[in-house]
């Protein structure tokens, strides 16, 4: 019979894959964009819990990225000054956009515990994935 997954449901399943089978990916989410409130909302993730909620666009590494609509890979999270610190075992994060239809909705926020762990091949996956998310709007 057909699957009768939701999409949030989905996504968390792409955030446990991605969790349990890259081991420097430890903590995996998707954030989405509110445009009337200029604010980013957390959706479904793997990992510690976090304060992070609701960050507001421009703030931290994920509220750059919803202005930017640029990929941002950060190698030592401590060398950023605009950073918002979720738990002081990461140590490096990358955040790469999800667009539907050309338009910036939100994006995967994935942090390592380890230094300088991302490399170009980790933003042509997840520019992937989020390919494929996009799929589902
Ligand atoms: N470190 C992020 C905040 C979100 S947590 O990583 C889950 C940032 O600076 O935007």
């Amino acid at each position: 019979t057909a699957s009768a997954l939701s999409r949030d449901e989905k996504l968390l399943a792409i955030c446990q894959l991605l969790n349990e089978n890259i081991e420097y990916y430890n903590w995996v989410g998707f954030y989405f964009a509110n445009h009337e409130t200029q604010t980013l909302h957390l959706g479904p993730y793997i990992g510690a819990e976090t304060d992070h909620t609701v960050i507001p666009f421009g703030k931290g590494i994920c509220g750059q990225v919803a202005v930017s609509n640029d990929n941002f890979v950060v190698p030592d999270v401590g060398a950023q000054d605009n950073y918002i610190a979720c738990s002081f075992t990461v140590k490096s994060e990358i955040v790469v956009p999800l667009f539907v239809d050309g338009k910036n909705i939100g994006q995967i926020d994935i942090d390592s515990h380890v230094i300088d762990p991302f490399t170009a091949e980790d933003e042509r996956f997840l520019e992937f994935v989020n390919a494929e998310v996009a799929k589902l709007y």
